[in-house]
C-alpha cells in the first residue's frame, strides 16, 4: 500500500534528529495525507537526550505542539553508541537558533509506544518511517514478535550498495550504528522499502534549490535553509558537490509521491560479524542468490520533482 488514498496514512516516525531528519519531520507534519501517530526518538546522530529534544523543537517549529514525542533507546542493542557530531554539530541541529521546546516529552518509552500502537491499531494500517539506527524497532520486535505481522511496511533511510558506505567503505551510518537491530528488521518478514545512499546521494541541496526554499520567506523556510546550509558543508567538501544529500526526507516523499522513485525488489542481508564490513547492506541487486526478496531497494529519483514536493509542503507551514 502506498500514499494517495483518501484516509490519511498512519505513520510513526522513528528518528535521530539531525538536520535531514528535521526536514523529513516538517514534510510529514505539513502533509494532510499523513497522520503522524507519534515520533519516537533514538540515539544516533547525537545522544538520546538531544534527539528527543530536537524532535520536540521541530514539532514546535512546525507549530504542531500536539504531536506526541517519545524517547526510545539510549544505545544500540549490543554495541556502544557511535554518533556523528562531525556532520550535524554538537546539538544535532546546528545552524539556526531554535528555542528550547515547551511541549512535554511523553512519559511512555518509545519502544512501548511502538508496541502498544501496533497492537491496538488494526493490523496492516501503521507504517514505520525510520530515519535513524533501527534500535527501537529491533527492541520492539524482541519485546513483541507478533507486531511483525501487524506493521503495514517499514520505509527506511539506510544502507548503500553501489555507492558504498559513508562511515566505513562498506557501511552507511544508520545501519552501521546498530547492525544487530537492522538484521532483525530485515529478517522480520515486514515489507521494507529501503532508501539507501544510492538514491539519497541524488537528492542534493544545490544553491538554486535552497534559494527556492528561502524565497518562501517564512520562519520555517528560514530555519530549513540555515539547517541545510550547516548540514551540507561536510558532504560538499567530502564529495565535491553543489549541495549535500538530503537523506531522510526521501522516506516521507516516497509515501507522498512514490512515482518520483524507482527501484527493484531484492534480497538484502546485513553483515554483523566482520569488523571490516560490519553494517554493510548486502543487496542482491542482480538476483544471483535466489534468496527471497525482503525489500524494495530504491535506486533512482526525480530530484527536481522531489524538491517541488518539498517546497510545496514547506509553504504550508
Ligand atoms: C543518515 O545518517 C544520518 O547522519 C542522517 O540523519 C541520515 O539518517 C545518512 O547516512
Ligand atoms: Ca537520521
Amino acid at each position: 500500500m502506498v500514499g494517495n488514498s483518501k484516509d490519511p496514512m498512519k505513520i510513526i516516525i522513528d528518528t535521530d534528529p539531525g538536520q535531514d531528519d528535521a526536514v523529513a519531520i516538517l514534510l510529514a507534519l505539513a502533509s494532510d495525507q499523513l497522520d503522524v501517530l507519534g515520533i519516537t526518538a533514538v540515539a544516533g546522530n547525537v545522544p538520546l537526550a538531544l534527539t528527543e529534544k530536537n524532535a520536540r523543537m521541530v514539532c514546535e517549529l512546525a507549530r504542531k505542539p500536539g504531536t506526541r514525542v517519545f524517547a526510545g533507546a539510549k544505545s544500540p542493542m549490543e554495541r556502544p553508541l557511535v554518533t556523528a557530531e562531525y556532520v550535524h554539530g554538537k546539538t544535532g541541529l546546528d545552524g539556526p537558533v531554535l528555542p528550547d521546546p515547551d511541549m512535554p516529552l511523553q512519559p511512555l518509552h518509545g519502544v512501548d509506544f511502538i508496541v502498544e500502537t501496533l497492537l491496538s491499531e488494526p493490523a496492516g494500517e501503521v507504517t514505520l518511517c525510520t530515519l535513524g539506527p533501527l534500535t527501537n524497532i529491533g527492541l520492539a520486535l524482541q519485546q513483541a514478535p507478533q507486531i511483525a505481522e501487524r506493521v503495514e511496511q517499514i520505509v527506511m533511510m539506510g544502507g548503500g550498495f553501489f555507492e558504498g558506505g559513508n562511515v566505513t567503505p562498506a557501511a552507511e551510518f544508520n545501519i552501521y550504528v546498530d547492525p544487530e537491530a537492522a538484521h532483525m528488521v530485515f529478517e522480520s518478514g515486514i515489507p521494507i522499502v529501503m532508501m539507501p545512499l544510492d538514491v539519497t546521494h541524488k537528492v542534493l541541496t544545490t544553491r538554486s534549490r535552497l534559494a527556492r526554499i528561502e524565497k518562501l520567506a517564512t520562519p520555517v523556510s528560514r530555519a530549513v535553509v540555515e539547517l541545510l546550509e550547516f548540514f551540507e558543508r561536510f558532504d560538499e567538501k567530502k564529495y565535491g558537490t553543489d549541495g549535500g544529500p538530503l537523506h531522510d526526507p526521501t522516506v516521507i516523499a516516497w509515501l507522498l509521491k512514490p512515482e518520483l522513485f524507482s527501484g527493484r525488489y531484492c534480497n538484502v542481508e546485513i553483515e554483523t560479524n566482520s569488523p571490516l564490513t560490519a553494517g554493510m547492506t548486502v543487496v542482491d541487486w542482480w538476483q544471483v542468490t535466489g534468496k527471497p526478496h525482503n525489500a524494495l531497494v530504491i535506486r533512482d529519483v526525480n530530484a527536481d520533482g522531489f524538491f517541488d514536493l518539498l517546497v510545496e509542503h514547506l509553504a504550508r507551514l
